[in-house]
């Protein structure tokens, strides 16, 4: 039986519209379960929006609208623009939808039971932006206010009725549950920001309920408790796979019996994923996930994007001059996991013409040509391999995973661009076109190149699936197979066709 792969990205609040940093995040997940799937995996990714809480509400009145409609209208526009990105998923989960909610009033009831939870009062600072609470001494102070420690937004004094989850009475627990996981988070030093600014300091129990708005799940018999908007949000994650519904084989196939979970997030939000959401997990009696991955931020070249400054990416514009792929190309192949990165049109435009015009769509051209030229019914029988580089594809084959089993996506893809650009190198030396008469030494040369191009495009398949099928047509195979990259005579009589351009130049 396939092993399992279930990945997802956070869930992004429909109080704006998505930019490309979310954009970055979705590609990050959708790539990783591109990878798994070309391994053979049974793979889930789920992505969705967060649509319960004071600032959605907030919008939705200033625009006149229920929030229902609201959210409505929103979360057709996120999906529009996954389309428009062509990344494909499996599930796109709402925390507005009758199931989801029905499941957390379920989970709120089996923790109240399990006196996981209790009614007290909260009293301290909170960022509507952010939904987050803070103690002065987590705070930042801006002029004399205090301010969220790394968005900057306004924090307000609060004091409300609340339910509380336990966090306290988990805390040995958790951390044992990093001491015997050390791989959980992901970058590492993720993990050494949350223990230094959270866990030595000491944890406070959650405040779970606000009573100062209405636009949330209720708490039923408690009204006008609705849940805050973390709980709701993270355990989107258990009722996209169907969790404590009857039709719950997804959620004991991909999470109960499981065997790689994966959130991808951005750091901002590590707390959440690395602290409360396993707690969460452990007081349900649930498995945990086997990885948070936790990216940088993607900035522009004068720095963090923000709406007041004007430098906000909007990722459907972005589209009118790129094809979405040479994008999603840019975001895997240039910003390592876990580090901060810079997108420009101008950086853009450079790596596409760089990696995938000049480099992989030469190599392809060049060596369609001399085929189609040659050899129009196929290529001949091959005869002898050329060992060097049939050792230099099967080790870019292993560094590739060894890469994209650490996360390190832009290592991987590098690994196959190093390949194309070695091809490339044995094109110049071994000058084919000077072969035309001694059509057996091209036509093992081809094979090479052939073989080569294949592994390149296996690569690469996992960022640009429509780039890498038309490049796999015009090398006159089907289907990609990993069972087939170190098989040198699968060219034998298969006819290579030229392709008009896999990648069309753009002019600065
Ligand atoms: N709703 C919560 C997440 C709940 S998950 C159970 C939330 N939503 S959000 O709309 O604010 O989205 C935050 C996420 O968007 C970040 O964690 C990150 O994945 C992505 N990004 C937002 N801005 C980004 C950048 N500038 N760069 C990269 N990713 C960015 O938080």
């Amino acid at each position: 039986m396939s092993k399992t792969f279930y990945v997802t990205t956070p869930i992004y609040y429909p109080s704006d519209v998505l930019h490309i940093g979310h954009v970055y995040s979705t590609t990050l997940a959708w790539t990783l379960r591109n990878y798994k799937k070309l391994l053979g995996y049974k793979t889930k990714l789920v992505t969705g929006a967060d649509e319960h809480g004071q600032k959605i509400a907030l919008v939705a009145q200033h625009l006149n609208l229920k929030p229902q409609l609201y959210v409505d209208k929103m979360a057709q526009k996120f999906q529009e623009l996954w389309q428009a990105y062509k990344i494909d998923y499996d599930y796109f989960s709402r925390t507005s939808d009758l199931k989801h909610k029905k499941m957390v009033t379920k989970i709120f009831d089996q923790l109240l039971s399990s006196k996981n939870i209790y009614l007290d009062y909260y009293s301290g600072l909170y960022s509507i932006s952010d939904e987050e609470f803070f103690t002065k001494a987590q705070a930042k102070i801006i002029d004399g206010n205090y301010v969220h420690p790394v968005s900057n937004h306004p924090l307000i004094n609060i004091k409300e009725a609340s339910f509380f989850l336990k966090i306290k009475e988990h805390e040995k627990w958790l951390n044992q549950y990093f001491q015997d996981h050390p791989k959980m988070i992901v970058p590492h030093k993720v993990l050494n920001e949350l223990n230094n600014n959270f866990l030595k300091p000491g944890l406070n129990d959650l405040s779970i309920t606000r009573s100062t708005f209405d636009w949330g799940i209720s708490v039923p018999g408690h009204h006008p408790h609705v849940i805050y908007v973390w709980l709701d949000a993270l355990t989107n994650y258990l009722s996209a796979l169907g969790y404590q519904t009857k039709n719950n084989h997804d959620y004991i196939q991909f999470w109960k019996n499981g065997d790689e979970i994966v959130h991808v997030i951005g750091k901002e939000i590590s707390r959440f994923h690395a602290i409360y959401w396993p707690i969460m997990l452990h007081a349900l009696n649930l498995r945990q996930p086997n990885t948070i991955l936790a990216h940088g931020w993607l900035v522009t070249t004068e720095g963090k994007m923000s709406k007041s400054k004007g430098n906000v990416i909007d990722p459907l514009k972005l589209l009118k001059k790129f094809h979405p792929e040479a994008i999603k190309y840019y975001l895997m192949s240039q910003i390592n996991t876990g580090q901060d990165g810079v997108l420009s049109e101008e950086l853009l435009l450079n790596v596409y013409n760089a990696d995938l015009v000049n480099n992989v769509g030469n190599l392809l051209s060049r060596t369609a040509k001399l085929a189609e030229h040659y050899f129009p019914k196929g290529l001949k029988t091959l005869e002898t391999f050329d060992q060097d580089i049939s050792h230099v594809i099967k080790s870019s084959w292993e560094n590739y995973q060894m890469h994209f089993n650490q996360f390190e996506i832009a290592d991987a893809l590098k690994v196959a661009i190093n390949l194309a650009k070695q091809l490339n190198i044995f094109i110049e030396k071994t000058s084919p076109w000077n072969l035309t008469t001694k059509l057996n030494e091209l036509n093992n040369i081809l094979h090479v190149l052939c073989n080569g191009i294949y592994a390149v495009a296996i690569m690469l398949s996992v960022v640009l699936p429509l780039k890498m099928n038309e490049m796999l047509k015009s090398l006159g195979l089907k289907t990609f197979d990993i069972k087939q990259i170190n098989k040198c005579d699968k060219f034998n009589n298969v006819k290579v066709k030229k392709y008009a351009s896999l990648f069309e130049r753009i002019k600065k």
